[in-house]
């Protein structure tokens, strides 16, 4: 098998419009702490990179909820893994997510994490498949909307390998 990446989105290009998607998010929150969550694993590069980008207070924390496992398609079925450490009532929590495909994991996200009483809840996803989507959710902050294409790097995997490409690929597997 023979597996061939080619550059779809560049370091170049995510670094530009992870400034423009840190100015709005900074302008939006002005005078408020926001508490990031990070979904593991494919949103953690985008979160630590987005995050030293805003000059504000931010606390972090992390949860795990995985619907893929080693395969190519969302198989539909949501697991959490770890929970949030603390509680988010009162708090300004921003999902930060790599890709939001059929929307599965986020519109279970949302349904959990708003029975715990943030004082607000917004998503900002570095990639959408909007064609892939199964369920309507709301997502306030996108870096790039791209076609239903397996994409890796830059937080995503395929396999678990991948994830510290700079850039986002496609990944091409010939027998
Ligand atoms: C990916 C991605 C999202 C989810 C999106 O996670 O990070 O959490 O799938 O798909 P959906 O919109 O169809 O629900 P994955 O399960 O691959 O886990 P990983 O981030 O640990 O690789």
């Amino acid at each position: 098998m023979k597996e061939t990446v080619s550059v779809l989105v560049s370091q170049q290009d995510i670094e530009k419009r992870m400034d423009e998607l840190a100015a709005q998010i900074m302008k939006d929150y002005e005078g408020k702490k926001i508490y990031m969550l990070c979904i593991l694993k494919g949103g953690v590069i985008f979160m630590v990179d987005l995050a030293r980008k805003l000059e504000m207070e931010v606390e972090f924390d992390f949860m795990d909820v995985s619907s893929y496992g080693n395969a190519m398609e969302s198989s539909g079925r949501i697991e959490v893994r770890k929970d949030l450490q603390e509680s988010i009532e009162g708090k300004h929590v921003l999902i930060v997510e790599d890709i939001i495909d059929t929307g599965r994991t986020l519109d279970f996200l949302i349904q959990n994490l708003k029975q715990r009483n943030p004082a607000s809840l917004k998503i900002c996803t570095l990639l959408d498949k909007p064609e892939q989507r199964v369920v309507d959710i709301k997502v306030d902050y996108v870096g790039f909307d791209i076609p239903n294409k397996f994409v890796i790097g830059y937080g995503l995997d395929y396999a678990q390998r991948y994830r510290n490409l700079k850039y986002i690929g496609v990944l091409k597997i010939e027998e």
